[in-house]
Parts: structure tokens; C-alpha cells; sequence
């Protein structure tokens, strides 16, 4: 079966820091796949390859079977990988809605002379994508925010409204770096609750980062465990809790055999 998104032997190397070694991963079409792992396991270096932030020193990432290995961000983004960051990056002075419209930039088919003249083409452009913004503020809960300033929302709103910009180029994929970090358990609880909905609600396939594993085990259908840069470790979630391998990452020593 080709699956929608192929890692192959990925390594990347900064340097003599060999942040992700050998990684091979697949995502399937609406499929939920969970990346943890300790802090510089090589997770977000991992997802930076596959949007294109870096190119890989060796390996291939295919999307839909198409080797997009190496390609621009911007390219990758308009095939129809979308993403949010680790650290926000919210246009802290421009409205909510605004900020959702910015997601939308590898749609906009005009032209620079469009948009000086405001022709009739640009113009309904720019309807379309105040549709789409409304309708993802929507979708996210944050339709009562659209006209202020992004940089007056609570961190948990603005990690929301990234979640908004990362749909509004209607992706096929969207990856997800640590949504919840940072949040309370009931903040946590309703952004998993999000993200179930971009699954299943809008027909989405999703990799998550997250350390918070209680959030993790309700809501990846698969985990990969990284570790130094390799995948250590591959499973459903029952399987990744009782994985004596995983365990002895998480807490260091391995438990008794007998
Ligand atoms: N641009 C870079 N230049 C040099 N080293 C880097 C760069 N990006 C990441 N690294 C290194 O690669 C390793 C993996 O980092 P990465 O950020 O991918 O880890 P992570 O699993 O996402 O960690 P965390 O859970 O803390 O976010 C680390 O040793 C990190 O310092
Ligand atoms: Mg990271």
C-alpha cells in the first residue's frame, strides 16, 4: 500500500550532532501518529525535514509517492503539508483573523499587479479567504476573538489560533509540535479534543509531538518513541506503555525481569 507520507532513511546531521539517525516512518491517509521521545531525541528536527525547514544529509521523504526530498518549505506547504511550531509565532499586533488569513499566503494565486489595482480577481480572493478564516475560528472556538489583537489572547487561545492558521491552506497533513505544552490538563484535554477533530471532522492525517503522555495515549493511534536520533521504539499505545525499552528510556533503569 503506498502510504501518504514516507520517510526513508533519514539522517541529519548538524555538524558532529547527529540529531536524527536512520529514521524511517510512515503516515497513512486521516491516521493520528505520535512522535515522543526525551528532549533532543531529534522529534522536531524530524518534522523540520519533512516540511522542508531542512534538507536531510541523507534519506528521502516521499508525499503521495512524489520525492519531495530537499524541496522549499513554501513548495512543501502548497502540496499540502501543513504545521504549527514549537514556540508561537502569532503576529502578535495583527488581528486574530488576520493571522489565520496569513496561513492562507501558498493559496493566493494573485498576482502583484492584482493586488495594487485590487482587480476583480483579487478581490474575491480576499473574499474566499475571509470565508475560510471565519469558518475556522469557528472551528476552533475562537469566532468571538476574530477582530482583536492576537497579542491580547491567553497563550492557551493562541496556540489555538495556530491550529487555525495551520488549516487555513487546507492541507491534507498537519503535524503538530508540542500543542499542549505548557497548558493545564483541562486546556490540554480540549486541545486533544481539536486535534481529534481535525481527524476526524475534516478528514485530516496528523503527526503529534507531545510530551504530555496521558494527552498522547487518548489520542495517537501509533507511536514512534526517538531516541538519540533512532526510532526506538514503534506500537500502538498499549504496547509503547508496557515496552520495556520505552520505560527504561523514560525512567532510566529497566524493571525487574523475575
Ligand atoms: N539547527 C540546529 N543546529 C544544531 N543543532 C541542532 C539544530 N537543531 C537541532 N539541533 C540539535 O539536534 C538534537 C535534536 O534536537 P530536536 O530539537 O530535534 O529535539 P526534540 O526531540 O524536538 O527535543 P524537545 O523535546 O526538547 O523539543 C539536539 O541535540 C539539538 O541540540
Ligand atoms: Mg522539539
Amino acid at each position: 500500500m503506498e502510504h501518504l507520507i514516507q520517510m526513508e532513511q533519514i539522517c541529519m546531521y548538524f555538524g558532529g550532532v547527529h540529531a536524527v539517525e536512520n529514521m524511517n516512518l510512515h503516515l497513512a491517509e486521516k491516521e493520528i501518529l505520535g512522535i515522543i521521545g526525551p528532549n533532543g531525541s531529534g522529534k522536531s528536527t524530524l518534522i523540520n525535514v519533512l516540511t522542508g525547514i531542512y534538507a536531510p544529509t541523507s534519506g528521502h521523504v516521499l508525499f503521495g509517492g512524489e520525492d519531495i526530498t530537499g524541496r522549499q518549505s513554501y513548495e512543501i506547504a502548497a502540496k499540502g503539508i501543513s504545521r504549527t511550531f514549537q514556540n508561537l509565532r502569532i503576529f502578535r499586533a495583527m488581528t486574530v483573523c488576520e493571522n489565520v488569513m496569513t496561513g492562507r499566503h501558498c493559496k493566493v494565486r494573485a498576482k502583484f499587479v492584482d493586488i495594487l489595482l485590487r482587480t476583480a480577481k483579487y478581490r474575491s480572493q480576499e473574499r474566499e479567504a475571509l470565508k475560510k478564516a471565519d469558518e475556522l475560528l469557528e472551528f476552533v472556538g475562537l469566532s468571538h476573538m476574530k477582530n482583536e489583537f492576537a497579542g491580547s489572547m491567553s497563550y492557551g487561545q493562541q496556540k489555538r489560533l495556530e491550529v487555525a492558521r495551520a488549516l487555513a491552506s487546507e492541507p491534507k497533513v498537519c503535524l503538530f509540535d508540542e500543542p499542549a505544552a505548557g497548558m493545564n490538563s483541562a486546556e490540554a484535554n480540549e486541545m486533544m479534543d481539536l486535534i481529534r477533530a481535525v481527524q476526524k471532522d475534516r478528514g485530516l492525517a496528523i503527526i503529534l509531538i507531545e510530551h504530555n503522555m496521558e494527552a498522547m495515549m487518548n489520542t495517537a493511534e501509533r507511536i514512534i518513541v526517538m531516541d538519540a536520533g533512532h526510532k526506538a521504539a514503534e506500537g500502538t499505545p498499549k504496547e509503547i506503555q508496557r515496552n520495556q525499552k520505552v520505560i527504561q528510556i523514560y525512567l532510566g533503569e529497566e524493571e525487574p525481569c523475575c
